[in-house]
């Protein structure tokens, strides 16, 4: 599956962090038991490509992907712990050429036009919008939609339940990204049922 059909299998990506390797089973299964599947493990804990190997090992229905990946060798590590596709918060021609190398589908993070130019001339079509919220939300992905025609968007950042919707709106965005679903006091107070109660909200948003 390539970005654009990991994309398509939900409106919402779950980007989580996980601190410790106990939740990360539980966590998972809560969240695709609401209904939210592709679920993005940041790299940014040490027990991240660990966790991301259980649960692709213990939860088949998941499509897992590593996020926070900043270069090619956590590139390299996340398609070693199985992950299907990788999210980057910016990209560099190293990353690039690593990702096109590797075959691991990349969702490579924007946050200008100029960038987004330059990933379209690599054959990026599908491009994480990020920080969405910071750097100007809903109004920079309309502004962008007739001159970037080519190109959709996975913004994250600052988005929560109540703003998706509007997000999901836009012909330009295929999914949105964010960690609302999987709030850390929850996460700590192993409190999977609020979990899955959030994730289930998600998943029943709409594209119109
Ligand atoms: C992140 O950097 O953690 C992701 O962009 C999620 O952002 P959010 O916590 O604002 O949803």
């Amino acid at each position: 599956m390539d970005i654009s059909a990991i994309a398509a299998l939900t409106p919402v990506v779950p980007v989580l962090t996980i601190e410790r390797q106990a939740v990360a089973i539980p966590l998972a299964q809560a969240l695709v038991r609401g209904g939210l599947r592709v679920l993005e493990i940041t790299l940014r804990t040490g027990v991240a490509l660990e966790a991301l190997r259980a649960i692709v090992g213990e939860v088949p229905d998941a499509v897992v992907g590593a996020g926070t990946v900043l270069n090619g060798r956590q590139l390299e590590q996340a398609r070693q712990a199985g992950a299907r596709f990788a999210v980057s918060p910016g990209c560099t021609p190293g990353l690039a050429a690593a990702a096109a190398a590797s075959g691991l589908p990349l969702l490579p993070g924007v946050q200008t036009v100029s960038e987004a130019m330059s990933l379209a001339e690599r054959g990026f079509t599908v491009l994480k919008f990020f920080p969405a919220e910071p750097e100007g939300g809903l109004a920079w992905l309309k502004a962008v939609a007739a001159p970037l025609a080519g190109l959709r968007f996975c913004p994250t950042g600052g988005i929560g339940l109540d703003t998706a919707p509007a997000y999901l709106s836009l012909a330009n965005v295929a999914c949105v990204g964010g960690s609302w679903m999987a709030p850390g006091d929850a996460i700590a107070a192993q409190d999977w049922a609020r979990i899955e109660r959030l994730a289930a909200a998600a998943a029943n948003l709409k594209r119109p």
